[in-house]
């Protein structure tokens, strides 16, 4: 019986000196130190010994046992360890191989303008809002002084939007100016209000290199009392060194729209030509950029305000002509044809 015991444990030894991976490690235990292994049969062919024989026999097998299980424990616990490092080693990765090269994205040279023009006049003091781009005939017309029958509606060649899929009895429309939102500001707000008003506008209109349908507009308003036409000088001056360079000059003429009284058009020298006269300002040095006036009083009116105590001044200007003038851009329409050779460039 012992000399059995101990052939047992030699093949078990080394059998488990050949045991390369943890899959032939668990046939190892069944084999060894399962219920058929020779170790456990010994055991339970113990009580046919003498009592001598048995008292040998069983304490060899005990001890072989135990020996036996410990090695496997160390085994097992080496072949983890292998096999955790051969994954290592195999999942190791050479960060210093070049990476794929993928395209960036970039924003589109409007939103690029939009958000240089809202960032200028945030830097003195104004709200940026946005609002709605299908309006109502009120807000878009009337509001600012345009009654149905006023001939400057001809400045605004208007879409109107199908009445029957208009959800209210106003007529609706896609705002032609971004100035509705004057109103709509005005009537959750007391002054004093300086804001923005950036967005999308429509025109009903043939599209030729200086026109297209859609294009973008910053609306501005400030209003409180004792605003005077030298803000508003003031103010857009400012913003047109801060955008077009700090040794700007501009120029201030009359010209009419029927939300404000005076109304002026401004322009500032050719950034270009430095006033001489160039493509760029067609000849005349001067180049136009925005259009303004001091709030209309029936405007105010409509605004909640009264016109004896509230005073303001409003402007707007068109976007896509910022990029245009810088980079010489020669068609308005290149902006949304979609055309990456062109967006790339921004
Ligand atoms: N809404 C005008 C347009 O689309 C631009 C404009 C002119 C806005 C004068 C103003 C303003 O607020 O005072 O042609």
């Amino acid at each position: 019986m012992l000399r059995r015991i101990e052939e047992a444990k030699t093949r078990a030894e080394d059998d488990l000196r050949a045991v390369a991976d943890l899959k032939k490690i668990e046939a190892w235990r069944i084999a060894h130190l399962g219920k058929k292994s020779a170790v456990m049969e010994a055991l339970r062919g113990l009580p046919a010994l003498s009592l001598e024989e048995r008292k040998q026999a069983g304490a060899r097998a005990n001890e072989v046992k135990t020996l036996l299980e410990e090695a496997y424990r160390q085994k097992l616990e080496s072949l983890k360890e292998a096999e955790l490092a051969a994954a290592i080693a195999s999942e190791s990765l050479d960060v210093t191989l070049p990476g794929h090269p993928f395209a960036l994205g970039r924003l589109h040279p409007t939103t690029q303008a939009v958000a240089e023009v809202c960032q200028v006049f945030a830097a003195m003091g104004f709200e940026v809002v946005e609002g709605p781009e299908v309006e109502s005939e009120y807000y878009n017309f009337e509001a600012l002084n345009i009654p149905r029958d006023h001939p400057a509606r001809d400045m605004w060649a208007t879409l109107w939007v199908d009445q029957s899929i208009a959800q209210s009895d106003q007529r609706v429309l896609l705002r032609t100016h971004t100035s509705p939102m004057q109103i709509r500001t005005m009537e959750e707000r007391r002054p004093p209000v300086r804001a923005v008003f950036p967005g999308k506008v429509y025109r009903y209109e043939a599209t030729d290199a200086t026109h297209e349908w859609m294009f973008h507009q910053v609306e501005g308003l400030a209003i409180d009392t004792g605003i005077t036409m030298a803000d508003l000088k003031g103010t857009l001056y400012e913003f047109a060194r801060r955008l077009f360079g700090a040794d700007r000059k501009a120029r201030f003429r009359c010209d009419y729209f029927p939300f404000v009284e005076p109304g002026v058009e401004m322009a500032i020298d050719c950034f270009a030509c430095k006033g001489a006269g160039c493509r760029l300002c067609k000849g005349s040095g001067w180049i136009e950029i925005l259009g303004a006036g001091m709030v209309h009083p029936e405007v105010l009116r409509r605004m909640g305000c009264d016109p004896e105590t509230h005073s303001g001044f409003a402007f707007g200007m068109g976007v896509e002509r910022i990029p245009m003038l810088r980079y010489g851009v020669e068609d308005i329409r290149h902006f949304y044809s979609n055309d990456f050779r062109f967006l790339r460039k921004f």
